[in-house]
């Protein structure tokens, strides 16, 4: 276990805005920070990182909290991985209370999967560098390719030895399991007539390259062939797997984010050898779709960091027409679409290899049009003198234009489509119209922004809701004390866009301990329990399980002092019959136990969560009336919070409703 020392060390060096800078493109705004929210879709920023009260707060999904919920949310990090994460961000040491013999064995699939990645990366890196094969040919080859020794290095790229399982072996005897190494597809496994099994190393005689995570962990593999063969893939890659998603990853992301969000700018290009040859050249703000059709989950890491894409196209004019399509996705996500495209026969590699860095960057200036004057352009040239294929290019076009999101943009592009394709802006405008109507039918939800005015919420100190947020505290000390280790299969409602704009709530399953679920939703709004005997508790009760996993809540009663004694004897013995109780009253009858609990903690903590985000908005409109509070300010953030209140209230409707 790592130690409070440790603990205490990270949360004292970390700063939020540093932290969550590195996935989140933040721009100041008065004291926070805001920036597109990383968990849903959107387009307009509403999440927010306060360096003041080092918290975050997402507006349009209802998560927040502090630097590591964060990353539990973002990286999917444990705790224990969260606080190892920033360590290393930090240099700070860490110190371990617990050896960590048994570790091994206890951390899940995915945590295994991620060892055996890490272990295979480091040891076809090593192969390269040290094993005699791997410098002649491995290492050779990439230095001919004109990849510099810092490069090579800072890329983690490998060898894997013409050898059929010398890697598989080594793996195995430092430990590995075969499952592991089988479930990465690192190692492939073939049963054999005698019942036996037999390993080979999928990379077998191929240069390596790692495919990392935003955050930097070993995902994947590429692995590319040394000698042409007709009849072998040119790159094979690690197949799909509990960590791999390979339409989820972008190469290169983890080396370019940086750039991207600070030069506010992204090159998208196809192939490994591209981005860091790119990156080789200076222009580090490079990543590639790896040769496949560019995904939404893949734009949506993009738009993370920043709004402006280049899509950089090798110089063949067949892999040009097929791309366009693809780049219709980028512009329903409502990002600005430029495109590049390289002279014939030359890739993005062979031409940053073949150029100066000056001259790099002074091709890419001007050779880069806007994505939809380009395709005007193109269309244009493709249909000289033959009217109907112009008047299907038209609606061609118009298509593309009708995806994106904002209506201002939509004017600006018919415009000046009209001057490119010598149409007028009215017939450009009609079809925008039959394509809309057409797209409406079968879309009913189109996505408009929720901009609400600005309510006065009348102060409403009555004694009835006074009761009611006791009660609901009360409900949440009561969900800890009895349920507080049980895991629970929870459902979320999380915000899509499709690829029409329009965007659908989508339900997504976890699973969580009810005192992870409790913790995380609540930490979120920067208040704490009002009943002071109940923010003790919840401290005691949180802390408890975060660090003890045998910690029993039952035994706490006999350490605490009274009245909190008396008041944790009285929960404990109320029990389940209560909670049945208030379903039946409800008229709700779950299906099964777990499934009322999951319904039981969420709709507490939804609810709590908005009493007391009810509160704050009124704490905020009072503040109004003095004088030295930025009107503006406080404005903008009542909105916000009126935005989450209704998310929420939209939660719990759909909660009590859904089943
Ligand atoms: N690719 C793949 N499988 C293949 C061919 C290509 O996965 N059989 C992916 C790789 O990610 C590759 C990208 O598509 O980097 C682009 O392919 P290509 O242009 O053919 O390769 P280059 O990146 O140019 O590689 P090289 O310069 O080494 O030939
Ligand atoms: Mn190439």
């Amino acid at each position: 276990m790592i130690s409070k020392w440790t603990v205490d060390r990270v949360y004292e060096t970390a700063r939020i805005e540093e932290v969550i800078g590195d996935f989140v493109q933040l721009k100041k705004s008065g004291a926070n920070f805001k920036g597109l929210s990383p968990f849903t879709d959107e387009r307009s920023p509403s999440f927010m990182v306060s360096p003041v009260k080092q918290i975050w707060k997402d507006f349009s999904s209802g998560k927040g909290g502090n630097v590591v919920a964060f990353l539990m949310e973002h990286e999917h990090f444990t705790y224990p991985e969260a606080i190892r994460y920033l360590a290393k961000k930090y240099n700070i040491e860490i110190e371990e209370t617990v050896q960590t013999d048994q570790q091994k064995q206890e951390t899940d699939l995915k945590e295994s999967l991620f060892l055996v990645s890490e272990y295979a990366q480091s040891y076809f890196e090593d192969t390269l560098w040290n094993h005699d094969l791997g410098r002649s040919i491995g290492l050779s080859y990439f230095r001919e390719r004109g990849f510099t020794d810092e490069t090579i290095k800072l890329f983690g790229l490998g060898y894997c030895l013409d050898q059929w399982d010398a890697f598989t072996q080594q793996a195995l005897k430092n430990q590995h399991k075969i499952e592991y190494l089988s479930g990465t597809g690192l190692s492939i496994v073939k049963d054999q007539e005698d019942g036996t099994q037999k390993y080979f190393d999928r990379f077998k005689a191929r240069v390596i390259f790692p495919i990392h995570s935003m955050s930097g962990r070993v995902l994947g593999f590429g692995g590319r062939i040394l000698v042409s063969d007709p009849k072998a893939a040119k790159y094979l890659n690690s197949p799909e797997s509990e960590i791999y998603h390979k339409s989820k990853v972008l190469y290169g992301i983890y080396h370019a984010k940086q750039a991207i969000s600070k030069l506010d700018e992204c090159y998208l290009v196809e192939g490994y050898t591209d981005v860091i040859q790119f990156h080789q050249s200076g222009i580090k703000n490079t990543v590639a779709s790896s040769g496949t059709a560019l995904t939404p989950d893949q734009i949506r890491l993009i738009a993370r960091l920043t709004n402006n894409i280049t899509v950089l196209f090798d110089g063949d004019a067949a892999g040009l027409r097929a791309s366009l399509r693809g780049i219709d996705l980028i512009l329903a996500q409502g990002m600005n679409v430029r495109v590049c495209a390289f002279p014939d026969g030359e890739d993005p590699d062979s031409f940053a290899r073949n150029h100066t860095t000056y001259e790099l960057e002074q091709y890419l200036k001007t050779a880069s049009k806007d994505f939809i004057q380009f395709k005007a352009t193109l269309l244009v040239a493709e249909t000289q003198g033959d009217p109907i294929k112009r008047a299907e290019t038209i609606r061609d076009m118009v298509q593309s234009i009708s995806l994106i999101p904002d209506p201002i943009k939509q004017e600006v592009y018919i415009q000046s489509c009209a001057q490119i394709m010598e149409v007028s802006e009215s017939v450009l405008f009609d079809t925008l119209a039959q394509i809309d109507k057409k797209a409406g039918k079968s879309t009913p939800v189109r996505h408009t922004a929720p901009r609400k005015s600005f309510e006065v919420v009348k102060p409403n100190p009555d004694r009835e809701r006074k009761d009611q947020l006791q009660l609901l505290e009360q409900k949440i000390i009561e969900l800890l004390l009895l349920y507080g280790t049980q895991e629970v299969d929870f459902e979320e409602l999380i915000q899509t866009t499709q690829s029409d704009g329009s965007w659908v709530m989508e339900r997504k399953k976890f699973t969580a301990k009810v005192f992870e679920k409790i913790y995380l939703d609540l930490q979120m709004d920067e208040v704490e329990l009002s009943h002071p005997g109940f923010k003790a508790l919840y401290t005691t009760l949180i802390q408890g399980y975060h660090t003890d996993p045998n910690f029993d809540a039952q035994r706490m009663v006999h350490q605490l002092e009274e009245p909190s004694a008396q008041l944790v004897a009285y929960l404990l013995m109320e029990d389940e019959k209560y909670q049945l109780d208030a379903w039946d009253r409800k008229e709700i009858y779950p299906k099964e136990k777990s499934a009322s609990l999951a319904q039981l903690v969420t709709e507490t903590v939804l609810t709590l969560r908005c009493f007391l985000i009810d509160k704050i908005m009124e704490k905020i409109q009072s503040s109004t009336l003095s004088p030295e509070t930025d009107q503006e300010e406080a404005l903008e953030e009542v909105m916000n919070y009126r935005q989450l209140y209704n998310l929420l209230n939209q939660h719990l409707g759909r909660v009590v409703i859904a089943r």
